[in-house]
């Protein structure tokens, strides 16, 4: 059997690099940490010493607020101590490699690296190459892999809705350049959620996208029926080549999560998007800022998932 490189010989989670290939157990067991975690954050000392005497070095080789801001957070939350490399002003600039980085850093006896970059698989390459002590988190790398995310995600859906295996989830938008939604699509899945959508034009999905256990609509009105939870996508314009769409209003006039295209989704549905949201363009503000909306809970939620990623990596 191939070793799952997130794993340790105990089976324990030592990089967090993707959904792929870690088992429903797993998945449960990081959601029931977060929820200990989740708890803590009321209280007027928010901090434990779990991680003291750690060093974790945040390496976003691409721009964050929500994810580099969380991940920091969750680290001082368990006392560790935090590096937050700017990459602006480092070296890379410089033409230094990213192994050279790497290196240079392990030197000074970190522990961890939570990485985001442009390029798909650069945090298996980091974890690869480095120090066997070194655990390494995947905070999205290219249109790969956005593990943390899909957690946080999962998180606030069985926090709103615990009966997983009844719900009908809707993934819409941009799905070809997400890497959230290829994460998610597989979190959904291993934990057993009873049907995941995708609604999207022809243009913005991966070619056989049914293949990844989801069942594929193209007019948003018959792909929301009866859904318990939608989840708005960003157009990635980052990511695209050539012109996928006649522009973002048509893609708005069709696609856009808009309260009349809500009320075709169960009437107790939740609406959530990983950030950051585009309001006019794949959302309407009244659905991102209203009573159905979770979308800042997403947030809140992503310091106690990963204060239990964290954790859970640092300790195997
Ligand atoms: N959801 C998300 O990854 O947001 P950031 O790009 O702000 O981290």
């Amino acid at each position: 059997m191939v070793k799952n490189l997130q794993l340790n010989n105990d089976g324990k989670l030592k990089h967090f690099l993707t959904i792929d290939g870690l088992s429903r157990e797993l998945l449960i067991e990081i959601l029931d940490t977060a929820e200990s975690f989740a708890a803590i954050s009321g209280n007027q000392i928010k901090k434990v010493p779990l991680l003291r005497g750690k060093t974790i070095v945040n390496l976003f080789f691409e721009n964050s607020t929500r994810t580099r801001t969380t991940f920091e957070l969750a680290a001082t939350r368990l006392s560790a101590d935090v590096l937050n490399i700017n990459i602006a002003t480092s070296a890379t600039s410089k033409g230094e490699s990213l192994l050279d980085t790497i290196r240079n850093l392990e030197a000074m006896h970190v522990d961890m690296f939570v990485v985001r970059h442009a390029l798909s698989g650069a945090a298996h390459f980091i974890a690869q190459n480095s120090a066997e002590h070194i655990s390494v988190i995947n905070a999205g790398d290219g249109q790969h892999s956005h593990p943390t995310q899909a957690m946080l995600d999962l998180f606030t859906i069985r926090q709103k809705k615990p009966d997983l295996a009844k719900l009908k989830v809707a993934i819409i938008g941009d799905i070809l350049h997400s890497r959230v939604a290829r994460s998610q699509i597989l979190a959904f899945n291993t934990v057993g959620v009873a049907e995941v959508r995708v609604i999207a034009p022809r243009t913005l999905l991966p070619a056989k996208v049914e293949t990844l256990g989801v069942s594929v609509f193209h007019d948003l009105k018959k792909g929301l029926e009866d859904v318990d939870v939608a989840i708005t996508l960003r157009l990635q314009k980052e990511r695209m080549t050539s012109a996928l769409l006649p522009s973002e209003s048509e893609f708005y006039k069709c696609f856009g999560l808009t309260p009349a295209m809500l009320k075709h989704a169960k009437k107790d549905a939740i609406v959530m998007h990983p950030g950051p949201i585009n309001r006019g363009v794949e959302i309407a503000s009244s659905v991102a800022d209203g009573p159905q909306s979770v979308i800042l809970e997403q947030v809140s939620n992503g310091v106690a998932v990963r204060m239990a990623i964290l954790s859970m990596a640092m300790q195997s």
